[in-house]
């Protein structure tokens, strides 16, 4: 993306493919006389780092992405101001589901074909912000079979990106201009009930998705149910983001989860998805696949153009 410059800024990484393999860091920040010096660096180090990844590695699809959380980013950068829609995630309450909001100041999405230049790059940022963060959450998504969630589903077709341009949903156009080229990405580290959801014929999966689970086709209107995943999330062709999710497990633990990241131009698209899923539109009609998947965070971050985000590093 830093050769497709966006309304004349250089967004991040925000509208690539998940990837063969990513890590996603959840760091808090510590409050420390070194804390800003050091976010600081690694802000104005950022696209430096990664031009390092990718000229020593050039075929290895690597790619970074750093967000700031609203609390960490009205500490850190004052005088900034704040973009439209950054703020704490408020938590999403159903009659059934719980979607809950989880602390974090600052997250690392790192993709790339192998695992090991993904872990190279994590233990670099994670010197240059020693002693300032602690670590929130920290999970390893791998791409598994022809792209599919834990599940066992196709994940991700319908994104923008073949008939529908990603940089239009996934970067932000209509905010300041130090906003602009940045992104609002949500993350949720979903767990599920695999031992259910392996007792569900596939026939009756097929209906929680919305799609066939062999070929990826999508079930025909008369097929669908109201609550099947993609009926629920479908808001419409003008309103979508851009979801690079990753299985990951701790298969002798018996956990099975799915990392849900989504980037957008604006928060509330993807706020309308998660109220329909977890609320129901209409009320009560909520996401079949929620009796099966349990999100353990929920988190709101914002993510810088590089314009802005070698201007923080100043
Ligand atoms: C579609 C999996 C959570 C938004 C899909 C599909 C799968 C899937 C298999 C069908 C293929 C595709 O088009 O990508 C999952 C899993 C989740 C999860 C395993 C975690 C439990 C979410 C959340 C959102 C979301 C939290 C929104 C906030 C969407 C959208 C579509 C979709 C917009 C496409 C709907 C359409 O056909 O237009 N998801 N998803 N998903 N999902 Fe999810």
């Amino acid at each position: 993306s830093n050769q497709n410059p966006f309304n004349g800024k250089f967004p991040q990484d925000v509208t690539k493919k998940p990837g063969e393999n990513a890590i996603f860091i959840v760091y808090g920040l510590k409050e420390s006389s070194e804390t800003l010096d050091k976010v600081k660096d690694v802000c104005a180090n950022f696209s430096a780092l990664i031009r390092s990844m990718r000229n020593r590695y050039p075929d290895m699809k690597f790619s970074c992405t750093m967000g700031f959380g609203a609390d960490a980013w009205k500490r850190l950068f004052p005088e900034q101001g704040t973009p439209k829609e950054l703020e704490t995630f408020k938590e999403i309450k159903g009659s059934k589901f719980i979607a809950v909001s989880t602390p974090g100041d600052i997250l690392f999405h790192i993709r790339c074909t192998k695992m090991g230049l993904c872990h190279e790059f994590a233990s670099i940022i994670d010197e240059k912000l020693r002693g300032v963060v602690y670590s929130i959450d920290e999970t390893h998504g791998f791409r598994y079979r022809d792209g599919r969630a834990i599940i066992g589903f196709v994940d991700g077709t319908e994104n923008p990106g073949v008939d529908a341009n990603p940089y239009h949903f996934g970067v932000i156009s209509d905010d300041a201009p130090e906003f602009v080229g940045g992104s609002y990405v949500f993350v949720q580290k979903y767990i599920h009930d695999m031992v259910a959801w392996n007792a569900l014929p596939v026939e009756e999966q097929e209906k929680v998705i919305g799609r066939h689970k062999y070929d990826d086709v999508e079930l025909s209107d008369e097929e669908k149910p109201k609550n099947a995943h993609n009926a629920v999330t479908n808001i419409g062709d003008d309103l979508k983001i851009i979801r690079d999710n990753m299985p990951w497990a701790n298969t002798s633990k018996g956990e099975y989860g799915t990392y849900f990241i989504a980037y957008a131009s604006t928060f509330t698209t993807t706020r309308q998805m998660l109220e329909n899923m977890f609320i129901g539109n209409p009320v009560g009609n909520t996401d079949h696949l929620l009796d099966f998947s349990t999100p353990l965070t929920g988190t709101l971050f914002f993510v810088p153009s590089y314009d802005l985000l070698n201007k923080l590093g100043d």
